[in-house]
């Protein structure tokens, strides 16, 4: 038996238990999405057999059935798409006029739109993600982020005044499996509305939706070689990294690889810009609104599985409401609806690997380990793929592991503090900088955090929320570089 079945489970109590309703299954038909059996290499306008010649399966998190096979990209694939972006770039992209770029970018977030359906349905089988996540923040958003880039295409002088403003060239781009085709948008959209071509990897657990897009680029009549996308693992992206003729560098991933990267093409010409791993602090004052402040914890860290680099993980609670925002938090993770992904009542759906949830696994297990105390749900988990029943944790120290690594699951650790000094001092007692909550109803309060809190992204009596207009990024090991609004343009652009 391990740490965690010892561990106190909970049940719903006598009150809640006369309440609770069982939800029939409303189950996401999958009827007429079409996935291949096999998918190649998208260089050059056309999808390409690797020189490889080898593919690698990639499975559905929540069965563990192989949904298609992927082609691995080695570094001749590699070599050929940024050929391909090369030549893209210096005939046809550098030179069409702004305008026309736009064009395509609208486009492509119109297609999105057209092709919500089934693309949220296979984010959710591929990733594990709950459909109505996918449905109603991956897809939408993803429209989204091409829609406000193509509105920039052709005002880019506005946005950067009294400079001249010229694209780099090419764009390498490596992207994760936690938000699939969204990290696809985020990455694309300003590049190709400054001007620039493209080779994109996906993350090799989630490439099924890359592959789509791929379609839809050609669909959408883009230039050949503006776009390339290449599949494959860790190997794959290093090839990339490492490619002579290309100018940028775009990595969103772990604080590990983005540092080897870094390394890697140091005094290079290449630019780059790093979206690594976060341990956001939630900070909750005795003044929040604490039913307002509950769905926000929960959102903040059980949104996506907890397999968000902004996730609340660490939750700061003034030391006078400790009690009731614990009580709330154990009634709270016991209703939250852990199953099939495709199901639409889902809240939680499956971790995204296996490998993913042993990491899961063993930090939570050093957690029991050093003393704190966890509380579970005690939801049944499916017996097939990959699952984590939400939990948090109190009594957690400082120098504990798990107030300390990212965990990346539905895993929260939960502080005190006294006053808005500690809670500062605590938050900021991180490698990591990339977002943070803050929960109070006193104005000042907020604009006094806000301004000490060493993190890329604050929200304020909420969580988690995203707009393309909004810059994303962070500091110190959350990395460099904005995503997002006006900022995401200037990583794209040579100014002079
Ligand atoms: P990872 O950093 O290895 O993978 C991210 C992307 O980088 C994938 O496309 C992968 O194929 C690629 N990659 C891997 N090694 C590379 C290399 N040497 N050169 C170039 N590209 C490379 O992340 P992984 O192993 O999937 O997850 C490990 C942990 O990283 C997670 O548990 C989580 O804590 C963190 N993470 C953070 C993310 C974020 O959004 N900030 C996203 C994914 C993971
Ligand atoms: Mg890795």
């Amino acid at each position: 038996m391990t740490a965690i079945e010892t561990k106190e489970r909970l049940t719903p109590g006598p009150a809640s238990s006369a309440m609770l309703w069982e939800y029939a299954p409303s189950l996401e038909s999958t009827d007429h999405v079409k996935v291949a059996s096999r998918y190649n290499l998208f260089i050059g306008g056309q999808f390409v057999e690797p020189h490889s010649k080898r593919w690698f399966e990639t499975i559905n998190p929540s069965t563990e059935e192989t949904l298609a096979e992927i082609a691995e990209a080695d570094a001749e694939d590699v070599d050929r798409a940024v050929g391909e972006a090369r030549r893209a770039y210096d005939k046809v992209w550098r030179k069409i006029s702004p305008s026309e770029r736009a064009k395509y970018i609208f486009r492509i977030a119109r297609l999105i739109q057209e092709k919500s359906r089934a693309l949220a349905i296979v984010e959710t089988m591929n990733g594990g993600k709950p459909i109505k996540e996918s449905r109603d923040i991956d897809i939408p958003l993803s429209a989204a982020h091409f829609f406000y880039y193509a509105g920039w295409a052709d005002k880019l002088e506005y946005a950067f005044p009294n400079r001249t403003v010229s694209s780099i060239g090419v764009a390498g781009q490596i992207i994760p499996w936690n938000f699939p085709l969204l990290m696809a948008a985020w990455k694309l959209a300003p590049a190709l509305a400054a001007g620039n071509t493209i080779v994109l990897k996906p993350a090799e657990t989630t490439s099924l939706t890359s592959m789509l897009l791929a379609e839809i680029i050609q669909e959408a009549d883009l230039p050949p070689g503006v776009v390339n996308i290449i599949t494959g693992a860790g190997g794959t992206g290093a090839a990339l990294v490492s490619h002579p003729d290309v100018d940028k560098i775009a990595f969103t991933g772990s604080t590990e690889v983005g540092k080897r990267i870094q390394r890697s093409i140091a005094g290079s010409k290449k630019r780059l810009t790093l979206e690594l791993g976060g341990k956001a602090p939630n900070i909750v004052f005795e003044d929040a609104p604490l039913d307002q402040a509950i769905e926000g914890i929960i959102n903040g860290i059980y949104f996506n599985q907890g397999h968000v680099c902004c996730a609340g993980s660490r939750l700061f609670v003034q030391e006078s409401i400790v009690e009731p925002v614990i009580r709330k938090l154990r009634d709270r993770i016991t209703t939250l609806r852990v199953g099939n992904p495709l199901d639409k009542n889902t809240d939680i759906g499956a971790i995204n690997s296996r490998a993913q949830l042993e990491k899961i696994r063993e930090l939570v297990e050093s957690g029991v380990e050093e003393g704190a105390e966890m509380y579970q749900s005690s939801c049944t988990l499916p017996a097939r793929g990959f699952w984590f029943a939400p939990t948090f944790f109190t009594g957690v120290s400082q120098s504990s592991r798990i107030a300390q690594e990212e965990i990346f699951g539905p895993v929260l650790s939960i502080l005190t503090f006294r006053t808005p000094e500690e809670a500062i001092e605590k938050a900021n007692n991180t490698p990591y900088g990339l977002s943070a909550g803050v929960w109070t109803e006193k104005g000042s309060r907020i604009l006094k955090m806000v301004s000490k809190l060493r993190a890329g992204v604050i929200w304020a009596n909420t969580y988690n929320k995203f707009d393309p207009a909004s810059p994303f990024g962070g500091y110190k090991e959350s990395g460099f570089g904005r995503e997002g609004g006006l900022h995401g343009l200037a990583p794209y652009v040579k100014l002079s």
